[in-house]
């Protein structure tokens, strides 16, 4: 057991109470977060004369050294250790002596913690971000390939009128478009630093929060020492955001997984992307789009835990606030891994243009088009309505399609038919005429990729980004020796 802590006590801790409360096992993986906080601490005492140049280099150099060897695999962070702060010290003191006591001069845990986490959420939101933005430079590739790739549209899942794959596609640009622009706003507000907010009253020291705020790259310090400590507002929003993405992945997976069914043939998941069965030989199942779908449910949870969490609290600091982390870590290793697995899944499917096509053109897609076209030489649209209603169960008895009946026929039903009926209907006409803002037809579809390439443009480098999307200190796996 190494505690922070113990002088008012006489008895040791018992195992299980030190168990149930210590932390290290999952807020290890704030290390880097807490050496880079140690460090601006450490640099604004010294500059207000609270540390000396020696004590400031000494502990500085100390934590270099902690932070080289874990990332090396030389040290270990292991669990007799409460959590994550107290290792950093014990480790720190234990190599440089008496200095190394003094790096919590001036500061909380809590408001410690409260910065470690702000860090890594901060790192999280910016990573979520890059992989929602590669999968919008998939997005925007399909778009531009397919803007004459015909299929249905659908309301309650029936043929409800043609589109295009771009059009279709590009519904689900605009949601993670939101969602990177969701992401753009948490980040802005919670640009804030806690650090020298101490237990919750600030604290007497010449504090210089302004200097340890610029120093990590905050807009400035939270502004009330009591909200700093006790806010976790932040992830709250974090993991709503992750739930969004989530629901939105979740219905692109939905659709997916019809759309590679033998039903549908949509689509076709590439052989890396799909699954067996162990017992039906001809399976190649969907298990990925399954899984993204599935795994929503535990982001959703993460919100729901800390939302409750958080309900009943009064201020400031209390340690249910400790259950913020593994809910998480969990939802944003989740969402990091669902995104970058579902992009790879979309970018090597194929899709089945004719199926898609033939499709499009069962089902009396072109039935709101036929009705217009009687509008268009002047019946009014609710009896044009019913004379295509009538039209379409004349269809179902024949078993055919409106542009398959001879104009004959059609003029039994109404005589307002002549024979440009057909053109007017045809599938691509359909969706060619659909040109205002945000429909399917090529010249309105042209519009939207163009902002939607100005869109992507706009994200890149706005902000430092870890490389591809991966952890820069998991925590979680490593094979390290100690000391
Ligand atoms: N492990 C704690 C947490 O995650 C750190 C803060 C501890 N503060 C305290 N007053 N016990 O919240």
């Amino acid at each position: 057991m190494a505690q922070l802590w113990g002088g008012r006590f006489t008895k040791q801790t018992d195992q299980l109470v030190y168990d149930f409360n210590a932390s290290i096992t999952f807020d290890r993986r704030l290390f880097a977060q807490d050496i880079e906080g140690s460090m601006a601490h450490v640099a604004m005492l010294e500059k207000q004369g609270i540390l000396t140049e020696e004590e400031r280099d000494s502990i500085t150099q100390g934590l270099a050294g902690i932070r080289r060897d874990v990332e090396e695999g030389k040290l270990a962070i292991t669990e007799e250790y409460e959590d994550i702060h107290s290792f950093v010290e014990a480790v720190l003191t234990r190599r440089i002596g008496e200095a190394g006591k003094k790096l919590h001069t001036g500061r909380s845990r809590n408001d410690q913690v409260a910065l470690d986490m702000k860090l890594y959420t901060r790192l999280e939101v910016q990573n979520i971000r890059e992989c929602l933005r590669e999968l919008l430079a998939t997005l925007l590739k399909i778009m531009e390939e397919n803007l004459t790739t015909y299929m249905p549209g659908f309301t309650h899942l029936q043929k409800a009128q043609p589109t295009t794959l771009a059009h279709h596609m590009g519904a689900y640009f605009e949601m993670f478009k939101r969602d990177v622009l969701r992401l753009g706003d948490i980040y802005k507000r919670m640009n804030y630093c806690p650090l020298g907010s101490g237990a919750f009253a600030g604290t007497t020291y010449p504090l210089d929060r302004d200097y340890t705020s610029g120093l990590m790259g905050f807009e400035g310090p939270t502004l009330n020492s009591m909200d700093s400590v006790a806010d976790r507002d932040y992830l709250i929003e974090f993991l709503a955001a992750l739930s969004t993405i989530m629901m939105h992945l979740s219905r692109f997976s939905e659709e997916i997984i019809i759309w590679n069914s033998n039903e549908y043939r949509f689509v076709e998941i590439d052989d890396a992307f799909s699954t067996g069965s162990s017992i039906m030989p001809q399976k190649k199942n969907p298990d990925i789009a399954e899984l993204v779908r599935g795994k929503t449910g535990r982001v959703y949870g993460a919100l729901m835990s800390l939302l409750t969490t958080m309900k009943g609290l009064p201020l400031a600091y209390n340690k249910d606030m400790q259950e913020d982390k593994e809910v998480a870590f969990d939802a944003i290793d989740t969402v990091k891994n669902c995104l970058i697995l579902f992009d790879g899944m979309l970018s090597t499917m194929r899709f089945n243009h004719k199926v898609m096509e033939q499709s499009a053109m069962r089902g009396f897609t072109n039935a709101t088009d036929a009705a217009d076209y009687l509008v268009n030489r002047g019946v009014p649209f609710r009896d044009a309505h019913g004379i295509i209603g009538r039209l379409v169960l004349h269809c179902l008895e024949k078993n055919t399609s409106i542009d398959a009946l001879s104009l004959e026929e059609l003029k039994e039903i109404s005589p307002v038919f002549e024979a440009d009926i057909y053109e007017a209907i045809s599938l691509k006409t359909c969706v060619e005429k659909r040109l205002t803002v945000g429909a399917p037809g090529c010249a309105a579809m042209e519009d939207v990729i163009r902002k939607s390439r100005e869109f992507l443009k706009s994200l890149e480098g706005r902000e430092q980004i870890s490389s591809k999307c991966k952890d820069s200190y998991s925590g979680k796996g490593e094979q390290i020796t100690n000391e």
